[in-house]
């Protein structure tokens, strides 16, 4: 145990002991040290920065370094003729709309292909209408059509809840069961991520007890806080050459956090700062054309009027 740290608060002295153990590793935490080091993990680094470009996601980036580290050990072990292992990564994505999870489905198809987990590593998105049909048998048939299509890479189901929806008559039954087929048959070239509401999902897990150990990986994509949703206007502005007022930033953060307190659960997070943004920038340009400035400053300038939230077409969910 190396540096505790002693604060005194409120008369009561807190002792806060510094005793990580070696396996809990923060995540922004350097794991690498020489350059040598460095260039073996390329793969990793290339990963955590494009990673760091999003707000928040805690949970994706340990992942993503133990899934690495295990990867790379599991190497290392065979070529001292250890025994390895295969692991299962079909996972749950559980959020609310614009929480991340798209995204963050599309790098771990990448990160899977440069790891040579997946052979192509391309994302299939889907949703129950793309796997379901009208007919006995015509489900399975589109599921397979699916399945082949997303063979080397990810498969994303999207409101995967909704396979349940109808219960034991309902196709959607036919769809899980041709899934967990595939499951079986291409464990190791074929990655499944079921997506949706925290709360549909647990309900949908529950309703198919076969379904929870298949998925050893469940990620929770929280609501964004103002903090991070803030800091994701910031970026995205000046990702495009823009720069908010002081006026405009508070205007902003006090619509968000209003926003956050009525709109908990359908709010759509990232896609609603990105559509905020960008309708911004529009009514920017509209201003500007009636002031007929065009000088660089206001060029670049967003204006708290920018942001109209009242007449606003950008929608909530
Ligand atoms: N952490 C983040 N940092 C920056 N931008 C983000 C972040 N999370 C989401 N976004 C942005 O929000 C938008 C929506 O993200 P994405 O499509 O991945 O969400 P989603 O969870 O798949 O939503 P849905 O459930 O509605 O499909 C994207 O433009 C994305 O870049
Ligand atoms: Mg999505």
């Amino acid at each position: 145990m190396s540096n505790p740290l002693q604060t005194r608060k409120n008369g009561r002295i807190n002792v806060v002991l510094n005793h990580k153990r070696d396996n809990e590793l923060e995540i922004n935490e350097p794991v690498l040290l020489s350059d040598e080091e460095r260039v073996k993990h390329q793969i990793l680094e290339k990963f955590e920065a494009e990673l760091a470009e999003y707000v928040g996601l805690g949970e994706v980036k340990r992942l993503i370094k133990e899934i690495y580290a295990w990867l790379y050990i599991n190497r290392c072990r065979e070529t001292q003729g250890l025994k390895t292992s295969k692991q299962v990564f079909h996972m749950i994505f559980k959020g609310n709309p614009g929480t991340g999870k798209t995204t963050v489905a599309r790098i771990i198809a990448k990160f899977f292909h440069e790891m040579e987990v997946l052979s192509k590593g391309q994302l299939i998105e889907c949703e129950r209408a793309d796997l379901v049909g009208e007919y006995i048998g015509h489900t399975a048939q589109k599921t397979r059509e699916v399945l082949k299509k997303a063979s080397g890479g990810v498969l994303f189901i999207d409101e995967a809840y909704s396979l349940s929806r109808g219960g034991e008559k309902d196709f959607g039954k036919e769809a899980i069961d041709t899934l967990v087929k595939a499951m079986e048959d291409q464990q190791h070239d074929f990655v499944l991520i079921l997506a949706g509401y925290s709360r549909e999902m647990d309900y949908f897990l529950s309703l198919n007890p076969g379904l929870p150990s298949r998925f050893p990986i469940a990620i929770d994509f929280p609501n964004y806080s103002t903090d991070e949703l803030m800091e994701m206007v910031r970026r995205m502005v000046k990702e495009r050459e823009y720069e908010l007022t002081k006026e405009a930033e508070r205007h902003v953060r006090e619509h968000l956090r209003q926003l956050r307190l009525d709109q908990e659960r359908t709010f759509s997070n990232g896609r609603y700062i990105r559509n905020i943004v960008e309708e911004a920038i529009r009514l920017q340009a509209v201003r500007l054309l009636k002031q007929g400035s065009y000088d660089r400053d206001s060029l670049i300038t967003i204006e708290k009027e920018d942001f109209n939230f009242d007449t606003s077409h950008v929608k909530l969910n």
